[in-house]
């Protein structure tokens, strides 16, 4: 392979910087879709609110560059001095895409703006339902049959920006909150770096609220 086509392959990966709380395995999905040759992107970094998370202790063990940035005051949004710390290792690390895996934070306008159409967000539901937190524990009590996950780019709603991928699980009679949310997440598993080959291939098109997806 010539110099130019490696310097070719680098720039055309989509740099992604994933922002989460929790246990990771949605990065670890991400990563696994890259590495098996199914995604060109690069995680470049990965950035959490809590210390201790999963996915800071993957992406370390991923070489993946890790950043613990407290969003205090605040308890349930990233905003004030918090938010411009995020925004100035995003712009550090040149991040194309902020990828929202598990991040239990609602984003507020600073980075929206700086953003704009470039924050996606995976949700345990078939969106617009149950919205907000435990969504599998929501369907269970509700008594839906179906339930699912959702990838969807992030607006100034929760969970309300325009879908990009659904994947449905069904409800079983015996399931336990934990079983229901191990189903859901093997669909994430997929849902999540499919979401992602098909806006690094530059497939996806936004009407109004309707994500179009060109696979010719
Ligand atoms: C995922 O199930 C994701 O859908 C959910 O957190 C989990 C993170 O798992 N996100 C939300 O509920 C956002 N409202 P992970 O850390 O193993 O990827």
């Amino acid at each position: 392979m010539s110099a130019n086509a490696t310097d070719k392959n680098s720039a055309s990966r989509l740099r992604l910087a994933v922002l989460g709380s929790g246990n990771g395995s949605n990065m670890q999905a991400i990563l696994e879709a890259i590495s098996n040759g199914s995604l060109a992107a690069e995680i470049t970094c990965v950035i959490s609110d809590v210390a201790d998370a999963g996915i800071l202790a993957r992406a370390k063990a991923a070489s993946i560059p890790q950043h613990y940035i407290s969003a205090e005051p605040f308890r349930t949004k990233l905003d004030g001095e918090a938010e411009k710390q995020y925004l100035n290792v995003l712009n550090d690390y040149d991040t194309e895409l902020i990828v929202l895996a598990g991040f239990m934070r609602i984003i507020k306008a600073g980075m929206l703006r700086a953003f704009q159409h470039r924050i996606i967000n995976i949700h345990p539901s078939l969106l617009p339902a149950f919205p907000g937190l435990h969504a599998w524990r929501q369907a269970l009590d509700y008594g839906t049959k179906i339930t699912g996950c959702t990838v969807h780019f992030v607006d100034e709603g929760t969970d309300t920006g325009p879908i990009i991928i659904q994947r449905h699980v069904p409800v079983l009679d015996d399931d336990t909150i934990e079983s229901l949310h191990a189903r859901i997440q093997q669909q994430e598993h997929i849902a999540y770096p499919e979401a992602l080959r098909l806006i690094s291939e530059n497939k996806l098109r936004v009407k109004n609220r309707r994500v179009l997806i060109n696979n010719s």
